[in-house]
């Protein structure tokens, strides 16, 4: 199969940097251009210094779009969509975007979480890809909203690293704020709430539970750590039962039968989940590293399933875990 050509719209930024990392060593991939409007002429280890020895591009402010395969989208929110309009792709080329922009399915974009809509991301040649918290969550509640176990409230907690806020340094990602500190951000309110009921709705199309989401800043750099709970008055094997089911040919996403801690997904584009029955609640625990099966690892994904390669492809990476 001839190589992926691809390039990178905002390579500068965390998530940029991840999809450089894995692209380079992507057996079907061939890296175009990166793209940096402030970086533009640099060498790519002057800017991301973990990749030094690794490849010899250099940033660029030029969007080249003839024969491009694959381009991904790592720009703030709000700047993809007009990024779009002032540049035309062919309609050929896959675009996967890792905005919140193009999410809403009334869009012409495939919302991409591989565990619910593979059939459909590989057709697709518009991808938005799912939010970090909306990935952690939406793994975690899935199976039993499925199963209409969810038509009451749901009740989740989330804590993010910092490095969930973007590279640009904002008063709540500076380290004498962020170190041996917690604290709560957008109660009930976080904008990834949206994707998580629109995906809802398509597994449950009865479902008209409401999410309570509590979102926590956290005093590391990567991962999310999220605690989900509803009650339910099934057995603890039942429910077991159904999630093996439902993510039994998943190739990320993996119920465990031991207690979970972050660092088993750290670097990795896992999602791991572990199920507890307490005082009448199913207990849920979800972990993720929110730059790879929040972000870029499953921007990854998306792109095998979409040229029809192994979905584990480029992505079969070693956690930290101690
Ligand atoms: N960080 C995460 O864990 C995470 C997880 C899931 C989804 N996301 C989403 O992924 C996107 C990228 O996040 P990130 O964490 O990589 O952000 P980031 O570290 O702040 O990087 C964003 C990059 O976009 C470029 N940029 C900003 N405005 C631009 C514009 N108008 N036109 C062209 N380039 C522009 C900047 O590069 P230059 O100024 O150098 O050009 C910057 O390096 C965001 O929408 C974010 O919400 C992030």
């Amino acid at each position: 199969m001839k190589m992926i050509k691809t390039g990178i719209v905002g390579a500068a930024g965390y998530t940029g940097g991840e999809l450089i990392r894995l692209l380079i060593h992507h057996p079907q991939v061939s890296l175009q251009w990166i793209h940096s409007n402030s970086q533009q002429g640099k060498p790519l280890e002057a800017v991301h210094p973990d990749l030094i020895g690794d490849s010899d591009l250099v940033f660029t402010q030029r969007v080249d779009t003839s024969g491009l395969d694959l381009v991904f989208l790592c720009l703030p929110h709000g700047e993809a969509s007009p990024f779009l309009q002032q540049h035309s792709f062919r309609k050929e080329t896959v675009i996967i975007d890792l905005s919140t922009d193009f999410r809403d399915e009334s869009d012409d974009f495939v919302y991409g979480l591989p565990e619910v809509n593979a059939p459909r991301i590989k057709q697709a040649k518009r991808i938005a890809n799912p939010g970090c918290f909306a990935t952690g969550i939406q793994l975690a509640l899935a199976p039993a909203v499925k199963e209409g176990w969810c038509s009451s409230s749901v009740h989740v907690t989330g804590i993010t690293g910092s490095t969930g806020a973007g590279k640009k340094l904002s008063p709540t990602t500076h380290f004498s704020q962020r170190t041996q500190n917690v604290s709560v951000y957008k109660l009930f309110t976080h904008q990834h709430l949206k994707e998580i009921n629109q995906t809802f709705g398509q597994l449950d199309p009865g479902f008209d539970g409401q999410v309570f989401f509590v979102p926590y800043r956290g005093n590391f750099a990567r991962g999310i750590w999220v605690t989900a709970y509803f009650p339910y008055s099934g057995t603890e094997e039942a429910a077991k039962e159904v999630y093996a089911r439902f993510y039994q040919t998943a190739a990320f996403t993996h119920v465990s039968q031991q207690d979970l801690d972050l660092k088993q997904v750290v670097n990795t584009n896992k999602c791991l989940l572990h199920l507890k029955k307490e005082a009448g609640q199913l207990v849920i625990y979800s972990a993720i590293d929110n730059l790879l099966k929040g972000a870029s690892g499953q921007a990854v994904q998306n792109m095998n399933l979409a040229f029809g390669l192994d979905e584990k492809m480029g992505l079969q990476l070693k956690s930290v875990a101690f």
